[in-house]
């Protein structure tokens, strides 16, 4: 069996506030596999940033990650920062929600883009790194690449602005892709046409992709697994029709409904009563318990695990009586 490509394993994400300790992320055990496409969904403030934030290495200070991340075996969390800085934009990309925190505003797009070649591949010419680059734009669906090279990001769109970094993210092929909501600030036609593009151009990538949306829809046009996040916890993970088909966690049931299939494809998640657990408390039982339908006295014990079920994993201690 081969091993995955990323191995996540009890990760802990904790921040000292002023208010005490604040647990962001309270034991995520995922792995991705070579190829596949991750869906992770969940409410605002569950934790999907800061999961790939700490993949990145991207983790702001007074943050403290415990466990492990490993990418081929090799643990990230304790690579450090210049061999991590090494690994961005080579092994791991990211394409973020606003393009212009990636793309710096006074270089044109073509020197970005030539610069991203020569740095992934530095043995290649910089003639043949412009016509990458070229090329990359063409893929990307944006006519006149000649023009755009010499364009300022700030003279891009931000449709075309998402193009540029999907162009990118071909261009260095790294073995993971992030995309952290990358169409939320795009409106509805454009973000249908870049969420196409994705799918479109999902072949061309030979790594994995971990895709962070609120939208189920996208998710389920765009993605092979999903994972669904609740208060730093993972509650549920599966092949993504199953999971939107037949959602076993209640978290999950309640976040995306039953009935997706006669849902228009741009629903956005389900609105839940009650709000997120604050990060500094601590509750003893199930993370989810103070607003499930279907909570129990067993509930208020013990966090439960991950655990297969129907072909799906759900922490939940009472899926035999709820299904
Ligand atoms: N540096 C920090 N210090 C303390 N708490 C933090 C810090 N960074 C994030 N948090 C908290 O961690 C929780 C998770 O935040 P995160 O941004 O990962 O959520 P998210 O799922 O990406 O939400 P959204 O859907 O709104 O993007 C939030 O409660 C946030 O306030
Ligand atoms: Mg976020």
């Amino acid at each position: 069996m081969t091993e995955p490509l990323l191995s996540i394993q009890n990760l802990r994400l904790t921040a000292q506030t002023d208010r005490g300790t604040a647990s962001i992320l309270r034991g995520i055990d995922l792995t991705v596999e070579r190829g596949r496409i991750l869906g992770i969904v969940g409410e605002s403030g569950s934790g999907k940033s800061s999961l790939v934030s700490t993949i990145m290495g991207l983790l702001s200070p007074g943050l403290n990650a415990e466990g492990s991340v490993k990418l081929d075996g090799v643990d990230l969390l304790t690579l450090g920062s210049s061999k991590m800085q090494a690994l961005r934009g080579n092994k791991i990309a990211m394409i973020f929600q606003d393009p212009m925190t990636a793309l710096n505003p006074v270089f044109r797009v073509g020197t970005q883009l030539v610069d991203v070649v020569r740095n992934r591949y530095p043995g290649v010419s910089r003639e043949e790194a412009v016509k990458r680059a070229s090329d990359a734009l063409v893929k990307v669906g944006l006519s006149d690449p000649e023009r755009r090279m010499k364009d300022y990001p700030g003279q891009l769109s931000g449709g075309m602005r998402q193009r540029v970094m999907i162009a990118m993210a071909l261009l260095c092929q790294p073995d993971i892709l992030i995309a952290d909501e990358p169409t939320t600030a795009l409106d509805a036609t454009i973000e249908a046409q870049i969420i196409d593009l994705l799918r479109r151009l999902r072949n061309e990538f030979s790594g994995s992709i971990i895709f962070i949306s609120h939208n189920l829809g996208t998710v389920l046009q765009l993605c092979d697994e999903v994972a669904v996040m609740y208060g730093g916890h993972l509650v549920e993970l599966g092949a993504v029709r199953d999971v939107l088909a037949q959602p076993l966690h209640p978290y999950s049931r309640a976040l995306i409904g039953c009935e997706i299939d006669d849902q228009p494809l741009d629903v956005p998640l389900a609105f839940i009563p009650g709000k997120v657990p604050e990060t500094v408390d601590n509750p003893p039982g199930c993370i989810f318990a103070p607003r499930c339908n279907y909570a129990a006295e067993v509930c208020t014990r013990v966090m439960p695990p991950l655990r297969a079920f129907e072909g799906q994993l759900a922490a939940c201690a009472r899926l035999e009586d709820i299904t």
